[in-house]
């Protein structure tokens, strides 16, 4: 049975400063990424200051899509992608953030990427902040908390729209937004640093500032909305969240209460702003449970009703349960842990896989908006290791994504409207939580290690050919292949 529709956009995904390196090329200046170290699964990433002599940023050199984005690109038409999801680096356009002229040469890099997708009939997908606050506007301006970086923003958002507004389709608008509802999302999401050489995992929260700062995310996605609909009115703009998807432990009606609560405050709070345009009722309760006072213009209103996004597009890797017994087994996860689930297993990094609850997830978001989905990443970070013959035998991501997609079907039959999926990522690029490259989501080997020894030759995986068949048969045939 024919179940993914004809246009489905079928491809991959990355993120500027996961894989372009050259982190000063051609005028760039310093994102807040490039000023975090590299860490591992037992070893948090930290943000400095400075940057230290000795130290590993792993965003400076990254893969080097900067220069291999020809052969990156020919590769992902190989494999047949109908759209790549990049991120554009701000600090590429407007190094500083605050500049009132952008950076021609930025600008251009970005041209020259989009023209070789369009040469392959690849449909670019851009999301305009993904962890990439130019760092000047979190050193002077404490990033979002300060009101006049949502201008700077929307400078920057009409300056790439009118650029390449022939160029482009789909835009998002920030990366995993809902972060922000945790202590987690101050530095990347928000810009904020309240100490010196802070833990990303565990900085210092003034969760006032970070709510203030949210509220000035949500006007800043607004206005990128109203823009782009200036701008060129085919444009379709979506919302970008990590969908943490949660059961609660035990049948007790105090589980499924603590889950709805978390539930509405990670997932729902920052997509129901972006789709409906007004803050639900459950955050102004917790906002005053909280003595969350947040500093709101009579604008505001009217800004966030007139942006509000065209589809809902969002991350899923796994899932989590919560509980209020205490003493449970917990988990890892993408942003945030939980209790762990004793039917599913975990990735390398601890991750609980979780197919199943991708079709829950799908059926949720369509029955709450009603609007087209896109799943924007989903994918299996693991170790690779070459055989002698060099070949990637990576069955247990062809696994992995075999699980997600029949489960994605059955979302298709359940009537949900899902557009396209971008698989986590196109080729294997910095991990952004750990900073290791030994965490490989691709469907291309890159040979560079932690140390940053290798090659960089991009060599093609078992999956690579396994997706691009599934690509051929527009979902049809997801069986195992021989290579
Ligand atoms: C998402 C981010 O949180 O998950 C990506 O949008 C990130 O930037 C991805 O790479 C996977 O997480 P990680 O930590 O394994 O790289």
């Amino acid at each position: 049975m024919k179940l993914f529709p004809d246009n489905f956009l079928w491809g991959g995904a990355v993120a500027a400063n996961q894989c372009e390196g050259a982190w000063k090329a051609d005028g760039k200046k310093e994102s807040i990424c490039d000023h975090l170290t590299a860490g591992s699964l037992n070893k948090n990433r930290v943000f400095t200051s400075g940057i230290i002599e000795g130290e590993s940023y792993p965003s400076h050199t990254a893969v080097d899509f900067y220069h291999c984005y020809k052969e990156d690109i020919a590769l992902f038409a190989e494999m047949g992608f109908k759209v790549f999801r990049l991120s554009i680096a701000w600090s590429r356009i407007f190094p500083h953030g605050d500049d009132e002229i952008p950076n021609e040469e930025g600008l251009q890099f970005y041209d020259r990427v989009f023209d070789e997708c369009r040469r392959y009939g690849i449909e670019p997908m851009v999301t305009l902040s993904h962890f990439e606050i130019p760092y000047h506007l979190v050193k002077a301006y404490k990033g979002f908390s300060d009101r006049r970086v949502t201008g700077f923003f929307e400078r920057y958002v009409r300056c790439v729209m009118e650029r390449y507004k022939d160029k482009v389709k789909y835009w998002l608008t920030f990366n995993e937004i809902n972060f922000a509802t945790m202590p987690m999302g101050n530095l990347e999401v928000l810009g904020i640093i309240n100490r010196e050489d802070d833990e990303v995992a565990n900085p210092l929260d003034d969760r006032n500032l970070r709510f203030q700062a949210l509220h000035h995310v949500f006007l800043a996605s607004a206005r990128a909305v109203a823009a782009a609909k200036e701008i060129n009115p085919e444009f379709k703009v979506g919302c970008m969240l990590a969908h943490i998807t949660m059961y609660p432990l035990t049948s007790r009606p105090e589980d499924m209460l603590l889950m709805q609560e978390l539930d509405h405050l990670i997932n729902d709070f920052c997509a129901d702003v972006q789709i409906k345009g007004s803050y639900p009722g459950y955050v102004l309760r917790y906002l005053e449970k909280n003595q969350i006072d947040l500093t709101v213009e009579p604008e505001d209103e009217a800004v966030l009703r007139n942006g509000c996004v065209d589809f809902y597009s969002f991350s899923y890797y796994m899932s989590n349960c919560v509980t209020t017994e205490e003493g449970h087994a917990t988990t890892l996860g993408n942003l945030l842990g939980g209790v762990k689930n004793p039917y599913l297993e975990t990735s390398q990094w601890g991750w609980q896989i979780d197919p199943k609850g991708l079709r829950y997830t799908l059926n949720k978001i369509q029955d709450r908006y009603g609007i087209p989905i896109f799943i924007v990443e989903n994918g299996l970070g693991a170790v690779d290791e070459p055989d002698d013959n060099g070949c990637i035998h990576d069955d247990y991501r062809i696994n992995y994504l075999r699980q997600h997609i029949t489960e994605m079907e059955r979302a298709i039959e359940d009537k949900v409207d899902l557009i396209g999926y971008t698989v986590w990522s196109a080729l294997d690029i910095v991990s952004s939580g750990t900073g290791e490259m030994k965490k490989r989501y691709g469907f291309i080997y890159v040979d560079k290690d932690d140390q940053g020894n290798g090659t960089m030759k991009r060599v093609r995986k078992k999956s690579f050919y396994w997706y691009k068949k599934v690509i051929q048969t527009n979902g049809g045939d997801l069986t195992d292949i021989e290579i």
